[in-house]
């Protein structure tokens, strides 16, 4: 594993952003974290109390049945109460709960009453069509307002939602669907992005066609618009401003059981196929309650603004759940970052007077690219915390970020986490923890890590391991407990929680994330298993075999390269590789394609026939390759170097 240029930079928060924080100083947290450590229930059920809860647990933690940990242990409860009626009935009912701006330039406010209205209603509108608690709900939605109501209407009665990121091809909508056994999908005739319109309703159409479990297709209007085209079965589909138009908006939320099942979300892993991240209700509001409170140090005057999409698991807890629970003002945004031009987010960040601004590394190399020119003569005045999410940032493109977007005044909170985690598990408090270009550094209170060699040895370089379990863990993998246990918590003999990252720790234990260990790449803040994407391109009649690896790539951290060879007599021209990339476009998505493909006769191999995919990578990046007399045929070495050199 590569370590990290050693980086010795410290940025200390500002005095007077300590002054207002939460969590102030070092000592603080340190006290905070040791307390939260040496009796994390404790810890956690102090947190609890700050939530509602139709009523209490009798146990904090249940680990009798490890490695699925149940969180305070029957207790009643449900998160869209905490995010809406807990809220308003504390007063703040007139708070504007989000700006919500549109990419054409239309926008929309809705306070905490209105949006609780909203929900209610929506949620009427689904037990309409009798959805029950633990039904699933697949939802494919531009970021449009109806995208967040839908979310927490489901939640509010207890219906299990998959929010398919719109970005995904109908293939991936289908295999969602069919792992998931979703009995509806809530959809929208459109969506703007880069200034088109996407069709979803369409794509959802096709992804849907052999999927038995579907009996009715909800489809939002984006905004009134009337010049999209979307054809409506008139058994299976509905108009959802017209089923609303019988449907009242009262609908206590339902008390739910702590452990019962909040959503599913597919993320790409080794395997093959995506897997349905199981999220439960009672210790995931707690976590993404506790971690937005202390990482993006909300107060009463924030306006909050996070880029990701909903479609992720960053718009699921630090959008929707944790931001909302905390009773803050956001702003959401449903377009691309360069339309109509790359000022578009500092014009809104002026414009809204964002105060606290969470993005992604990929974003900022980008605005890096575009030229500073963007940001001269916005007013960013109202920025004082920055963070960044998804990948490893590296400290070029921190110290822009710090420089440019933060004029050095605002400290900067890089957030490690996963899906799998619910939450933020390393990242520093902001007026707590001084930072360092790069990492993510210290951990979250409750939280501990280590860094393991494959045996389990504690080392300085390493594979990161998560010692206990915290409440916003995953509960398993939808359908698939072995697969759970395999992933999870098989490397180390269940002994710790393996998340699939290298790591460092340096002389203050600060934590530097360097990237994965295991086969996912991570393009653009998007996991990509490279086995998902081998099996698709030889699905097609051409194609004997592949080998995808992750390459830097300079914006979007990493890309995706395939090396690929034809069967015998098989035509290898460019056009196969079109219609290669096109397959990819219809199983995933074009933000999966890869940046190149590379035609080989035969692909390296040890003499068991294992494909050294380390090999690869280093002819990819231009590395010595050290010995390769191992590999049953040395000479593929030099045809695939020779088809570097020619591209
Ligand atoms: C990577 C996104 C370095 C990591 C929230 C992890 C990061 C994977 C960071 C999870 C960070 C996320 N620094 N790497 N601050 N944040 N990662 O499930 O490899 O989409 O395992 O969750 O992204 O990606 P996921």
């Amino acid at each position: 594993m590569k370590s990290l240029s050693q980086e010795h930079r410290k940025f200390h928060p500002q005095s007077e952003f300590v002054a207002n924080a939460k969590i102030q100083g070092m000592e603080a947290y340190k006290e905070e974290y040791e307390k939260s450590i040496e009796d994390p229930q404790a810890y956690w059920e102090t947190v609890a109390d700050e939530l509602h809860w139709f009523s209490k647990w009798d146990q904090v933690l249940d680990s009798s049945k490890a490695p699925y940990y149940n969180w305070f242990v029957n207790g009643k409860t449900n998160i869209s109460y905490n995010c809406l009626d807990r809220n308003v009935n504390a007063g703040k009912g007139d708070k504007v709960a989000f700006h919500w701006e549109g990419e054409p330039g239309d926008s929309k406010s809705l306070t905490y009453s209105e949006l609780l209205e909203s929900v209610c209603l929506f949620a009427n509108v689904l037990k309409s069509f009798g959805v029950q608690k633990g039904d699933r709900i697949a939802l494919y939605l531009p970021m449009i307002p109806e995208l967040v109501v839908a979310v927490l209407a489901c939640a509010r009665i207890g219906a299990v939602h998959t929010v398919i990121f719109a970005g995904f091809s109908s293939d991936s909508i289908q295999d969602r669907i069919i792992d998931s056994k979703a009995r509806m999908v809530i959809t929208a005739d459109g969506g703007y992005r880069r200034g088109k319109i996407l069709e979803l309703k369409k794509i959802v159409d096709e992804g849907i066609e052999n999927c038995p479990t579907i009996s009715e297709v909800l489809v939002v209007k984006r905004g009134g618009d009337t010049s999209i085209d979307c054809p409506m079965q008139s058994d299976r589909d509905f108009w959802y401003e017209e089923r609303a138009e019988s449907c009242d908006a009262d609908c206590p939320a339902v008390p739910l059981d702590s452990e019962d099942l909040l959503f599913l979300l597919y993320t790409s892993g080794t395997t093959g196929k995506p897997k349905g991240i199981m999220h439960s209700t009672g210790g995931y509001q707690v976590f993404s309650y506790a971690t937005s409170k202390y990482v993006f140090d909300l107060n009463d005057n924030d306006m909050y603004w996070c880029t990701a999409d909903v479609g992720w698991i960053t718009g699921h807890t630090y959008i929707i759940y944790g931001i909302l629970q905390n009773g803050a003002s956001q702003l959401i945004y449903e377009g691309a970052p360069n339309f109509p031009d790359p000022g578009r987010f500092w014009n809104l960040i002026e414009q809204y007077k964002v105060s606290i601004f969470y993005t992604a590394p990929t974003a900022i190399r980008a605005f890096m690219k575009w030229g500073d020119n963007w940001l001269e003569g916005k007013d960013l005045s109202s920025l004082r915390l920055l963070g960044s999410v998804g990948e490893p940032i590296n400290p070029e493109a921190w110290m822009w970020y710090h420089e440019k977007v933060g004029s050095e005044k605002c400290p900067i909170v890089d957030t490690w986490w996963q899906t799998e985690t619910g939450g933020h598990l390393l990242t520093p408090l902001p007026g707590a923890i001084p930072t360092k270009p790069g990492s993510a550094t210290v951990p979250f209170f409750g939280i501990e890590p280590l860094i393991l060699t494959e045996e389990g040895a504690e080392t300085d370089v390493g594979i990161l391991a998560i010692k206990n379990p915290w409440p916003g863990m995953l509960r398993g993998i939808y359908g698939d407990p072995e697969l759970y246990e395999a992933t999870y918590w098989s490397k180390w003999g269940g002994r710790y929680y393996f998340p699939g990252d290298g790591a460092r720790i340096d002389e203050d234990g600060y934590y530097w994330i360097l990237g994965r260990v295991d086969d996912v790449v991570n393009v653009s803040g998007h996991r990509i298993g490279t086995a998902e994407l081998e099996s698709i391109f030889v699905e097609h009649s051409s194609i004997a075999e592949a080998a995808v690896i992750g390459i830097k790539h300079e914006i979007k951290g990493q890309g995706l390269l395939a090396f690929i060879t034809a069967i015998e007599g098989k035509k290898v021209d460019e056009a196969l590789k079109v219609e290669l990339v096109q397959l990819v476009d219809k199983k995933i998505g074009k933000f999966a394609r890869p940046e190149r493909i590379v035609f080989a006769s035969d692909l390296p191999k040890t003499r068991s026939g294992k494909i050294m995919r380390r090999l690869l990578r280093s002819i990819a990046e231009g590395q010595e390759l050290g010995n390769i007399t191992t590999l049953s045929d040395p000479s593929i070495v030099d045809e695939i170097q020779n088809q570097f050199k020619n591209i």
